[in-house]
């Protein structure tokens, strides 16, 4: 691991698909093996969000779910977040967009606000998820999340990414995620969010 600066940023990393053989899911373990030692990553997972529904939240006589408090934290808690994310009919998974709608409410609560953001994207066809990843960043803009341009990541031919032993088959995707972390490291480092 290399370091690019001298504080340490909370990761959080959210993955989009619940699939226990899940390519996302080992995707997000590589990208989180080979981040710098400044980023301190933790999976802040989704599976478990009953689904949003405002009423929860507005009713005063009830908490809303544990989940989602446990889940608003975690975010909360974060100074960046990596989404890693498939593609369903060109956006993203309802469990992950799930996820967005339970983090940003209530709207003068929401537990992004102003955290930086980057989004790698998977599918098994030669886009590489562009749709999710364009989609998802939409949703970052109503966040007020600043979300990292440059370099983009569309992996596609995910089916073929891992070898039979579930290693990164070839070395220049390793090489292309170890960049992608250091780049978001960096660039996370300098747009941290300003305590309110
Ligand atoms: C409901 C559904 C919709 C899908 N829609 C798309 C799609 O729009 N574009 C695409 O490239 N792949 C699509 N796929 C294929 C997924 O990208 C593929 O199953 C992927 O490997 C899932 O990631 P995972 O292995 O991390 O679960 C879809 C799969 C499902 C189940």
């Amino acid at each position: 691991m290399t370091s690019t600066n001298s504080h340490p940023l909370a990761l959080g990393v959210i993955v989009g698909s619940l699939r226990a053989d899940s390519v996302t899911r080992r995707l997000a373990n590589e990208l989180v093996a080979l981040a710098p030692a400044d980023f301190h990553p933790r999976f802040i997972e989704i599976g478990d969000l009953p689904l949003y529904n405002e009423d929860l939240d507005i009713e005063v006589a009830a908490e809303p779910p544990a989940e989602w408090a446990r889940f608003r934290s975690e975010v909360r808690d974060s100074d960046a977040i990596l989404f890693v994310t498939p593609e369903y009919n060109r956006s993203v998974p309802a469990p992950l967009k799930n996820a967005i709608d339970v983090g940003s409410a209530p709207h003068d609560q929401n537990a992004f606000d102003g955290l930086p953001a980057a989004i790698v994207s998977a599918s098994p066809g030669r886009m590489g998820a562009f749709g999710a990843n364009h989609h998802l960043r939409q949703s970052l803009v109503f966040l007020d999340m600043p979300t990292m341009q440059q370099p983009e990541l569309y992996l596609g031919g995910s089916s073929g990414l891992f070898d039979g032993e579930g290693a990164l088959a070839d070395p220049a995707v390793t090489e292309l995620l170890t960049r992608y972390m250091e780049r978001f490291a960096s660039w996370a480092s300098r747009h941290r969010r300003i305590a309110a």
